[in-house]
C-alpha cells in the first residue's frame, strides 16, 4: 500500500471515528409496540391520570426508600403503548405497558403467569406502588423473549399475585433507570433488580445499554405503530442525526430520564431552562403551572371543564405558533398540529368531536421544584428518542412525522 493511501485511510478512519461517538450503532433488535386507547371505563379522565402520575413522580418525600418503594408513578390507563413479551419455554405472551418511568418488569395482571421448566421462584416478595395502581407478588427468574427471538435467560420478573389499576394489560416492561428497582424487593431494600435492558447487555446480546423509542401520531384507537430498539437506534425511524444531552443532575428529575430544557411559544419564553423528564407513561405534555398559564394566555385557549384540557377555536388554531423545546443546542419545534389532540379521538376522552383540544396541560405546581415539565408521548410521537444509560444521556431526532398534520 502506498504510504499516501495509508495516511489518507488513517486520516479518514480518524475522522469517522471522531464523528462516530455521537451515534450509537444501529441495531437489528427491535420490538413493535402498539398504541392502545383504553375505553372500557368512561369515567377515566386523561388529564387526571397524567396529573396523578406527575404528582407521584414529584413526590416531595425523596428519601430514596420511600420514594422508590412508595411513589413510583401512576401508569396512564387511558392511552398506553404495549409491547408483546414472551416468558417461559414454551412461552406465554404477555401484553406489557412500555414504561420509561419505572424499571420493574412484571406480568400477571391480566393473563396469569404460566410456569414452565425455565421458571424459577426466587422466593422474594416484590411490590411496586404506582400511585393509583400497584402490584405485589413474587420475583421469579425466567426466559424472556422480546420480538422475534431475542432471548434473555434468567431474567428477573415480578409475578403478580395481586394488582390494582391495570385493566386490559398484563403488566409492565420497565425501561427506566436501574436504580428505580431499589426498594421493590421487600426483604432486600437496597438491592436493585437487573432490568431487561441491563441483562441484554450483561448477556452480550447488545453492546450498549441503550433503548431507542419510535412512536408515531395516529388517529386510530388501536394501532401498532411504535418500535423499541434495544442496544442502539433504528435509522429508518428518524431523519437527520440524533442530538444528545447529558442527563440532568437536578432531583427529582434525575431519578428518571431527566434533562434540562427551556420552552418557547413562537419567540416568547414560557419556561426558562430547568429540569424535567421524558416519559412514555404520560400522554400529555405537562408544564409547571406558570409556564402553562403563559401558554394558555399566548394561545388564548380556554379551559374545557369536561375534559380538563385547554380548548381553542378554529381561528386560534390557525394562528397557533410552534411550541419550541430547546434542549442543549437544538430546538425541537412542536407544530400547531402537534399541539392538538387528534380530533377523530375527541369523543374517546370525553370531548366533543367538533372541538379542538390542546395536549399541553398543567403539571400542577410552579417551576423551580426540580421536575418542571414532562415531555410525554404527544411529544415523543413527533420526535425519536434515545435513552442511553451507557453514556448517561438522552437523544432526540426529528422524524418523518414531526410535521405531520394527522391530528
Ligand atoms: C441542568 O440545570 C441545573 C440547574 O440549573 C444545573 O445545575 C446543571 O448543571 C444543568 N445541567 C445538567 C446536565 O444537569
Amino acid at each position: 500500500m502506498f504510504p499516501f493511501v495509508s495516511l489518507l485511510t488513517t486520516l479518514l478512519l480518524a475522522l469517522s471515528i471522531a464523528a462516530l461517538p455521537v451515534e450509537v450503532r444501529d441495531s437489528p433488535i427491535t420490538l413493535p409496540i402498539a398504541r392502545k386507547l383504553n375505553l372500557k371505563d368512561s369515567t377515566i379522565n386523561l388529564l387526571q391520570h397524567d396529573q396523578a402520575r406527575a404528582a407521584a413522580l414529584k413526590d416531595p418525600d425523596t428519601s430514596s426508600l420511600s420514594r422508590r418503594a412508595g411513589s413510583i408513578p401512576v401508569i396512564n390507563e387511558v392511552v398506553s403503548y404495549i409491547a408483546q413479551v414472551s416468558v417461559g419455554s414454551p412461552a406465554t405472551t404477555y401484553n406489557l405497558i412500555v414504561d420509561t418511568g419505572s424499571s420493574n418488569t412484571w406480568v400477571g395482571a391480566g393473563t396469569k403467569y404460566v410456569k414452565t421448566s425455565t421458571s424459577q421462584s426466587t422466593g422474594q416478595a416484590v411490590s411496586v406502588s404506582y400511585g393509583s395502581g400497584s402490584f405485589s407478588g413474587t420475583e421469579y427468574t425466567d426466559t424472556v423473549t422480546l420480538g422475534s427471538g431475542l432471548t434473555i435467560t434468567k431474567q428477573s420478573i415480578g409475578v403478580a399475585s395481586r394488582s390494582t389499576g391495570f385493566s386490559g394489560v398484563d403488566g409492565i416492561l420497565g425501561i427506566g433507570p436501574l436504580d428505580l428497582t431499589e426498594g421493590t424487593l421487600t426483604n432486600a431494600p437496597t438491592t436493585t433488580i437487573p432490568t431487561v435492558t441491563q441483562n441484554l447487555y450483561t448477556q452480550g446480546i447488545i453492546s450498549e445499554v441503550v433503548v431507542g423509542v419510535s412512536f408515531e401520531p395516529t388517529t386510530s384507537q388501536k394501532v401498532t405503530n411504535g418500535e423499541l430498539t434495544f442496544g442502539g437506534t433504528d435509522s429508518t425511524k428518524y431523519t437527520g442525526t440524533i442530538a444528545y444531552v447529558p442527563l440532568t443532575t437536578t432531583t427529582p428529575a434525575s431519578y428518571y430520564w431527566g434533562i434540562n430544557e427551556s420552552i418557547t411559544y413562537g419567540t416568547k419564553t414560557i419556561l426558562s431552562e430547568t429540569a424535567g423528564i421524558v416519559d412514555t407513561g404520560t400522554t400529555l405534555i405537562l408544564l409547571a403551572s406558570n409556564a402553562y398559564s403563559a401558554y394558555q394566555s399566548a394561545t388564548g385557549a380556554t379551559l374545557d371543564r369536561t375534559t380538563g384540557l385547554l380548548r381553542i377555536t378554529t381561528t386560534q388554531y390557525n394562528a397557533l405558533q410552534n411550541l419550541n423545546f430547546n434542549v442543549g443546542s437544538n430546538t425541537y419545534a412542536l407544530t400547531p398540529n402537534g399541539q392538538i389532540w387528534p380530533r377523530s379521538l375527541n369523543t374517546y376522552i370525553g370531548g366533543t368531536s367538533s372541538y379542538i383540544y390542546l395536549v399541553v396541560n398543567n403539571l400542577g405546581s410552579p417551576s423551580g421544584q426540580g421536575l418542571d415539565f414532562i415531555n410525554g408521548y404527544t411529544f415523543l410521537e413527533r420526535f425519536y428518542s434515545v435513552f442511553d444509560t451507557t453514556n448517561s444521556r438522552v437523544g432526540f431526532a426529528t422524524t418523518s412525522y414531526t410535521g405531520a398534520t394527522t391530528n
